[in-house]
Formats: C-alpha cells, sequence, structure tokens
C-alpha cells in the first residue's frame, strides 16, 4: 500500500520555492520603527526569530527558542546589550551565546552548549532586514529613499495566507489592473497590457511600460500627474530575486515616486508585504492618504491572490497558461530556477516519505 504522505506527493508534484535556498537571500522582517518598543517576534522561512536593538543601535537576530526549555525568547526584555528570557533568566548575547545562568552559585559557568544560532540584519530603507545564511546578492540600491529631497512613508505589513512568490508576482502582473482595482490603478475601458520587454540581467528582471492610467481618484489623489484626463505614466520596475521590487513612477516632468516592494518569506504558505514608497512632490501630504490608498489596493489583491491554487507559485513552465503579456511571470519563474530558488520539491520527498 502507498503511504498516505506519498499519494499526496504523487498526485501534487511541482517545482516550488526552495525554502533551504533561500536562506541566502536577504528578506524583510519588520519594519524599523518595530523595534522601538522591544524584543519583537518574527518568522522567516519557517524559523522563529527574535529582534531587538543592542547598546550600539544595531539589530540583533537570534532563534527565537531557548535554549533550556525552547521558550520565546521575544517574551523577555532587553538588558544592556543582551536578551533575559522571561522563564529562568537566562542571558544571551547578540552572537547567540549564553552570558549567564542565575540559577548557578557561579552564574558565568555557562556550559558551551548554551547557545542559540545567530543571524545576520542589517537595517535600510525604514526596514530590517535578515539573511538565514551569507547572502548571494546585496539590497537594491534605491538612492531616492535617502535622499532629503524626497519623503518616505511605510506601508504594511500586508500578511497574506499565499507564498511569497505569489504576492510577488501579483505585483508584477500588469493584465489585472482594470479588473481588480478599477478606478484607482487601471480603467476597465482599456484592458490591453501595453507592449513590454523583460531583460533579465543577472539575479535583477528590468522592464517597463508606458500607459494611460485611471487619473488620480478625489479620494486618493496620491499620484503626480496633474492633468485633468486620463494621464500617461511610465512605470520602470526592477525585480531583485528573489522577492523584492524597486518600481519608479514619472509624468514626464520632475515628479517622480518610488515603490520599493518586498515580500517576506514567513512560511512555506504564508507572506508580509512591505511597502515604502518614496516621492518629491506633495511633501507635506498626510502619510495616511498612501497608507490607505494602499490597504485598499492591497485589499483588492489579497481576496483574490488568495483563492489561488496552489497557494505558492508553480514554477514549472508547464503549469499555468500564460500568453504573451505574462512575460514578466515567465521570466520570473525563469529566473528563479536558473538561480536555484525553486526546485522540485518531488524527488526529495519521495525519499524521505
Ligand atoms: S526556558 Fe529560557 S531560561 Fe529557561
Ligand atoms: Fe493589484
Amino acid at each position: 500500500m502507498v503511504p498516505r504522505a506519498m499519494v499526496g506527493v504523487m498526485t501534487n508534484p511541482g517545482v516550488f520555492a526552495d525554502l533551504a535556498a533561500l536562506r541566502g537571500c536577504w528578506h524583510p522582517a519588520g519594519f524599523s520603527a518595530d523595534l522601538d518598543a522591544g524584543p519583537m517576534a518574527a518568522e522567516l522561512l519557517g524559523e522563529p526569530l527574535v529582534l531587538w536593538r543592542g547598546r550600539d543601535g544595531a539589530v540583533r537576530v537570534l532563534s527565537d527558542v531557548c535554549v533550556h526549555r525552547g521558550t520565546a525568547l521575544s517574551l523577555g526584555w532587553v538588558s544592556g546589550d543582551e536578551i533575559v528570557c522571561a522563564y529562568h533568566g537566562w542571558r544571551y548575547g547578540g552572537d547567540g551565546r549564553c552570558s549567564a545562568i542565575p540559577q548557578l552559585s557561579d552564574p558565568s559557568q555557562v556550559p558551551a552548549k548554551a547557545r542559540v544560532p545567530a543571524f545576520r540584519a542589517q537595517e535600510r530603507y525604514g526596514v530590517v532586514w535578515v539573511a538565514l545564511a551569507e547572502p548571494r546578492w546585496p539590497l537594491p540600491e534605491v538612492p531616492e529613499l535617502e535622499d532629503s529631497g524626497w519623503v518616505a512613508v511605510s506601508a504594511g505589513p500586508y500578511v497574506w495566507g499565499c507564498d511569497a512568490a505569489r504576492q510577488v508576482e501579483n505585483f508584477t502582473d500588469l493584465g489585472h489592473f482594470p479588473w481588480v482595482h478599477p478606478g484607482l490603478l487601471g480603467d476597465p475601458a482599456r484592458p490591453v497590457v501595453p507592449r513590454h520587454d523583460v531583460r533579465t540581467e543577472g539575479h535583477v528582471l528590468r522592464y517597463e511600460i508606458v500607459r494611460p492610467e485611471a487619473p488620480n481618484s478625489d479620494d486618493f489623489p496620491v499620484f503626480g500627474n496633474e492633468q485633468a484626463g486620463p494621464p500617461e505614466r511610465r512605470s520602470r520596475y526592477e525585480l531583485h530575486l528573489p522577492y523584492t521590487i524597486a518600481l519608479r513612477l514619472g509624468w514626464g516632468g520632475e515628479r517622480g515616486m518610488v515603490y520599493l516592494f518586498a515580500s517576506q518569506p514567513v512560511a512555506a504558505g504564508r507572506c508580509a508585504g512591505y511597502v515604502v514608497i518614496g516621492r518629491n512632490y506633495n511633501l507635506d501630504q498626510d502619510d495616511q492618504l498612501i497608507r490607505d490608498f494602499e490597504d485598499t489596493i492591497f485589499g483588492q489583491d489579497q481576496v483574490v491572490v488568495e483563492s489561488q491554487r496552489p497557494d505558492r507559485v508553480p514554477f514549472d513552465l508547464a503549469a499555468e497558461l500564460h500568453l504573451r503579456f505574462d512575460a514578466v511571470a515567465v521570466a520570473y519563474r525563469k529566473a528563479m530556477r536558473a538561480h536555484g530558488l525553486a526546485a522540485s520539491s518531488y524527488p526529495e520527498r519521495m525519499t524521505s516519505s
């Protein structure tokens, strides 16, 4: 008789994101502002993490599992440069080593095994980025977000029940705007996707489109176009594998807007999208207006994307049906496989079941 676990695998083989390979990439794990309140729990690629700021202000990241009894270290508190476990008060430094065990008559007599895994982190663009293994590529450069002539506002995180690749593909999907966001990002009377070519350069995909868009709506006057009629918007996309996008919008003048979007692969079927939006116009506009706009857009997308089956992007090009206007998804799926970030789960699971 075929074991039940194996039946599931045999009827649902496929090429999906490879969580082990994704450890060697930078991923968002929180907004910088979230760390101000003390230690924070996060999950990345199924790994529970605790993040806190050390005395020097730099972010520390450890496994969120105390080596003593498995308590979440994020329940504890920061003392000096260390985090203190809430259960028995063991103290850990940013390198993951336990430095004191209060139950011992000499608390500093700590056995060498008393340590938890430590990971690398950096803060940039108001986001905390974590890599669980040596990162293969640096973060994308978005100088606008570090330019004093621009203002930035964050939105999200948007926590969805799908894999990070589904969320990224949705952000790059050009055909859905008039259908899912009529009046906000697209015009149902203009459903044709403009021609665009995707260039894959190493781990970065680049493409751009010029399209008539929905005019600024009265509810959300967030874009930089000034004319009343259908404006022309130039959108330049950079998709940095695996899950980060820099999108630059222009209307032919000085006004510019940049979107940094990064999806956190929380676990195989769960993700969280972080958005940082920069602009060099309407500098005094209330941040909440842009946040409300993004909440609306991401809310419209979430319903559709969470209904997709499978809940993870199938990276085998024979899966799903691709037409020419899906060129970005095709290039993305090819590049993720070419870089070893998506792999067949079939043989591995066959041998382990
Ligand atoms: S479980 Fe953390 S100190 Fe005991
Ligand atoms: Fe959308």
